[in-house]
């Protein structure tokens, strides 16, 4: 087991958005690793951690990023609707592969499906929308926009750890469409100060 190997996203110390998310892109890229590694009794929780990270950094993007990126970077309104698409097939891929478990003998081959799409699209976000934040977005924003990801991370943490209590306990169980929306609600509170 590679328990150890990553750290929670919500602690990770990059004080730029673009740092964190590029971070955050090779942890999904070794948690495919993970899965795929695993061995058949590992891979249950393996597939559930890369799951609950899929669904956060996703909606982190879709809560913070993607709409300043939309407003604010040169033909943003087309790169991020590009991006959006992208996110959806992998969530259609994902809900698929969670359907199914991973004991089911499509699993593998499913799973590096949804691998390509997703790496694919976290390289085309790097290349398209997170170069022009780079260029087009001051320091100050990009810090900004790191501090939203982390405290919305930090209200839908990837796994439990201590001091979060029951409210929060077991919102990353289930198929990914209630990750997904729980952590969407959780991070709308997140940044509108509420806890
Ligand atoms: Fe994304
Ligand atoms: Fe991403």
């Amino acid at each position: 087991m590679t328990e150890t190997r990553h750290p929670v996203p919500e602690a990770m110390k990059e004080a730029d958005v673009v740092d964190l998310l590029i971070h955050q892109h090779a942890m999904i890229r070794d948690m495919f690793d993970d899965v795929e590694a695993a061995a058949p009794e590992e891979r249950p929780e393996c597939f559930r951690r890369l799951t609950r990270m899929l669904a956060v950094h996703e909606t982190a993007e879709e809560e913070v990023v993607h709409p300043y990126a939309r407003r604010r970077i040169d033909g943003g309104a087309g790169i991020v609707d590009d991006r959006l698409k992208e996110e959806n097939e992998a969530k259609r891929l994902l809900a698929l592969l969670c359907g199914q478990g991973t004991d089911h003998p499509d699993f593998m081959s499913g799973l590096a499906l949804l691998r390509v799409a997703v790496l694919e699209h976290a390289r085309a976000e790097e290349r398209y929308e997170f170069a022009r934040l780079r260029a087009q977005a001051s320091a100050a924003e990009r810090r900004a926009m790191a501090l939203g990801v982390r405290a919305a991370e930090a209200m839908a943490p990837t796994r439990p750890h201590p001091g979060v209590e029951s409210a929060t306990k077991n919102l990353l169980l289930g198929p990914p469409t209630a990750i997904i929306d729980r952590a969407r609600d959780l991070l709308r509170r997140a940044l509108r100060g509420e806890r």
